[in-house]
């Protein structure tokens, strides 16, 4: 078990890169099941969920390889496989992302049920119907579901859910009936900008798509994909985490090479709670100067504050001034970070799917347990801050996800660092 060792309290600054979109680059390493010929990805980041998706694709009978530039290029080399392995999606629920295009491409895909996990439920019933709209044959069998169908037939299929869109519901939706017969209409599509980059991906490809990044996509289906090379977004998510590393640590950080846009609603909070933000072409810079103003967040689907940022907003308010309140409406449960947040001092209480925040004057270090990728981000902010020494366990979380926070941190003045966890495990 990996942890990271932080000596908080030093104001961040100085610029920094990020790395391509997570979220964008494994639904389009699933989508290279559809592609008759390579599919080559840039700006594809080197972390623990690419390479279990990289292993996903391999037992579906596809070779994934670095090339000399970084890029990461994917042919199907086997065609036969339709079973997706257990332990490997199981870890990683993006490995569902496999089943539309399994499914599309080969008539027949078992793709064993995602795994819950700290977030909180996470249904299917969406991606099932889904793909059932489009005339697949769909059943759970001994925690797998197993989907068949001849050719799809173009539908209109709704996606929206009790709590808005799903997005891997929609690369899944999408992802089958780029190759449907007809035409198809997704209604409560994701229109957030990595299901947009996945579509630009498809249509490089040959798909015939219109209305990415809205909420109505339509399809025409084609009878065949061919490969193609396509640049992945920066990660919107991995740029919002370190601005708000100069929120937490009253520094100035600017990230280059993100798209501003798709981190409005994040920026407009970080203004509202008394943050400059300047955004010169790809490059946004953020300055916090003085104690920040108390915020009312509410995380929703895109355009709205991201949930994936919902930990990080909570762990920067933890030092705001008054009260402030963070609900999650896409995934009301996803507060465990909570509990580790308080145990560096913050005066956060978990109620109705939202978090209630007392601002506090300081952070103080102690060890912390990540629970899942988010969290880990917030305890990581949250350690930036405190005052002493902070041990975040489990940092395999983090890893996940974001492609080497420390060292980006550390260009920024962090002081951070890794190490496997001493055999005594530590009190507390
Ligand atoms: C994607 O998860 C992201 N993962 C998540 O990021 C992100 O938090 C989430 O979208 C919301 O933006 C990837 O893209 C790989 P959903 P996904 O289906 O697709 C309900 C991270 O940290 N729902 O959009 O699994 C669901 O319960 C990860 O990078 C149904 O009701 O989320 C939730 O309330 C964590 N039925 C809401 O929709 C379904 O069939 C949104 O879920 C599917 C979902």
């Amino acid at each position: 078990m990996a942890q990271f060792l932080i000596s908080g309290g030093v104001a961040l600054h100085g610029t920094v890169a990020v790395s391509g979109a997570k979220n964008a680059a494994l639904p389009m390493m699933a989508a290279a099941l559809l592609a008759d010929g390579p599919v080559r990805l840039e700006n594809v980041p080197d972390l623990g969920d690419v390479r279990t998706m990289t292993l996903v694709l391999k037992g579906l009978g596809l070779e994934a390889s670095r090339q000399a530039d970084g890029a990461l290029v994917i042919e199907t080399v086997d065609p036969s496989p339709v079973r997706a392995a257990c332990d490997l999606v199981g870890r990683m629920r993006a490995g569902f992302c496999v089943l539309g295009p399994l499914l599309a491409r080969r008539g027949r895909a078992e793709v064993p049920l995602p795994g819950g996990c700290a977030i909180g439920e996470r249904p299917i019933d969406l991606h099932v119907a889904g793909l059932a709209a489009l005339g697949a044959e769909v059943r759970i069998d001994q925690g797998y579901v197993v989907a068949r169908a001849g050719r799809l037939r173009g539908a209109e299929v709704r996606l929206l859910g009790p709590r808005g869109p799903t997005v891997t519901g929609t690369a899944n939706v999408l992802s089958a009936a780029v190759l449907a017969e007809g035409e198809t209409t997704i209604t409560g599509a994701a229109a957030e900008p990595e299901i947009a980059d996945l579509g630009r991906l498809l249509v490089a490809m040959g798909a015939r798509i219109d209305g990415l990044g809205t909420p109505v996509i339509r399809v025409q289906g084609v009878r065949r994909l061919a490969g193609a090379s396509h640049r992945i977004i920066p990660d919107r998510i991995e740029g919002a985490t370190l601005l708000l590393a100069a929120a937490a640590t009253q520094g100035e950080i600017t990230v280059a090479g993100v798209v501003p846009q798709d981190l409005a609603a994040v920026l407009e909070k970080l203004s509202a709670a008394g943050c400059d933000v300047q955004v010169e072409g790809d490059r946004v810079t953020v300055a916090a100067r003085d104690r920040l103003r108390p915020l009312e967040v509410a995380a929703l689907p895109f355009p709205g504050v991201p949930s994936d940022v919902q930990a990080q907003v909570t762990a920067v308010l933890a030092l705001a001034q008054g009260h402030s309140t963070v609900r999650d409406c896409v995934f009301p449960s996803r507060f465990a970070h909570v509990a580790e947040l308080n145990r560096l001092g913050a005066c956060i209480e978990h109620r109705d799917g939202a978090a209630l925040i007392t601002g506090v004057d300081r952070l103080t270090g102690a060890v912390v347990t990540a629970t899942d990728l988010r969290a880990s981000a917030a305890l990581v902010l949250a350690g930036l801050a405190a005052a002493g020494q902070t041990v975040i366990r489990a940092i395999e979380h983090l890893d996940r996800g974001y492609e080497r926070l420390d060292e980006k941190l550390r260009s920024l003045g962090a002081r951070i660092k890794r190490r496997s966890s001493p055999t005594a495990s530590r009190p507390g």
